[in-house]
């Protein structure tokens, strides 16, 4: 039996979907991932239903038998951040336009079922107004959101002449457990959550008033689930929005990080960084209305479930 694909499924958002998928029934899942930046333990709970594939998505010779005939090909692999892909453009030009390319051919020629696509709110850049919503003219500000927004058309184009299903899902700033703390180029959630652990201040870049559509990884994971099994007359070839639709700023979040910690930390501020996008909020109309979005949880609720994580992680570290 062919089964579900997920590329990048063991980093931190394509495990958590392959968890999801197998708690939805699916009986196995194949995993194709070059380990730059997932880790086998992040599917250490449910090894023995996956088959990982060390393969890097850039090597289409060894990509396209994997994908041959899969009903659904959520692609998450990507190098992520916008300030590494300032600081770097190739690396990650080529993982997330060739790669995406790659992954989209073979779909075609393998005839696979789906094209599940990570694209992502950076795409927008800053918009005149909130919440975002898929019909205003994106306006990438740097190489990475331009790179997953070339995705994005890459996959409605092969759609409009290949007849391939694909569905695009801008996600905004997805946390959770397992997010990699330990780079600069690191989620923001992360960093805060490690640097409140260890009682000491974060370094915010800029006055900290931008804000974010914070979503939880779990409230992503089910959402790719959903675009694999909406109606393809419906979605082929759309980009919908994956967030949550509210809005915390990087203050805020902090503060109310320190509180459910019990602490007060004063944070330490730096120059804005290149690039960044003033605020970000998800419209999240056309996603409940052709995907059936609902997310579950609360931005409160995830802080409080990830920050448990990575107390567990610490406490763990620290006893050994
Ligand atoms: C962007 C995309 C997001 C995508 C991600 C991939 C937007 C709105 N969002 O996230 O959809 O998944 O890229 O990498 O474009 N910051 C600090 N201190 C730190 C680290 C970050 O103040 O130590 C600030 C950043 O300057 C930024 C915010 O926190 O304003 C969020 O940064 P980050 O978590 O890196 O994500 P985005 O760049 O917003």
């Amino acid at each position: 039996m062919k089964l579900p694909v997920v590329t990048g499924g063991a980093g931190f958002i394509g495990s958590a979907l392959v968890r999801t998928l197998l708690e939805k029934g699916a009986p196995r899942v194949a995993v194709i991932d070059n380990f730059s930046s997932g880790k086998e333990e992040n599917l250490a709970e449910v090894r023995e239903n996956v088959d990982v594939y060390p393969v890097d998505i850039r090597d289409y010779p060894r990509l396209a038998p994997l994908l041959e005939g899969a009903p659904v090909i959520y692609h998450l692999a990507a190098i992520p951040s916008v300030p590494r892909s300032i600081q770097d453009p190739v690396p990650s030009h080529e993982v997330n336009i060739n790669g995406t390319f790659h992954v989209l051919r073979a779909a075609v020629e393998g005839r696979a079922g789906r094209v599940v696509y990570a694209a992502s709110s950076s795409a927008y850049g800053d918009t005149e107004t909130l919440p975002k919503t898929e019909s205003m003219a994106p306006r990438p500000k740097s190489p990475y959101a331009m790179q997953k927004l070339a995705g994005e058309y890459y996959c409605s184009v092969f759609s409009s002449c290949y007849g391939l299903e694909t569905v695009s899902l801008r996600f905004f700033n997805v946390f959770g457990p397992r997010q990699d703390p330990s780079s600069p180029y690191s989620g923001v959630l992360s960093i805060f959550m490690t640097r409140l652990l260890e009682r000491r201040p974060p370094v915010i870049f800029g006055d900290g008033e931008q804000s974010r559509d914070f979503t939880y990884v779990e409230d992503v994971a089910e959402l790719c689930w959903k675009a694999a099994r909406a109606p393809a007359e419906a979605v082929s070839g759309r980009v919908y929005n994956a967030g949550n639709g509210g809005r915390y700023t990087l203050n805020e979040t902090w503060r109310l990080l320190c509180r459910m910690e019990g602490v007060e930390i004063e944070p330490e501020y730096g120059p804005p960084r290149p690039g960044d996008v003033r605020h970000s909020q998800a419209d999240t109309a056309a996603a409940v209305r052709d995907l059936g979005h609902a997310p579950r949880f609360t931005f409160e609720e995830g802080l409080r479930r990830t920050l448990a994580w990575y107390r567990s992680v610490w406490q763990a570290s620290r006893a050994s």
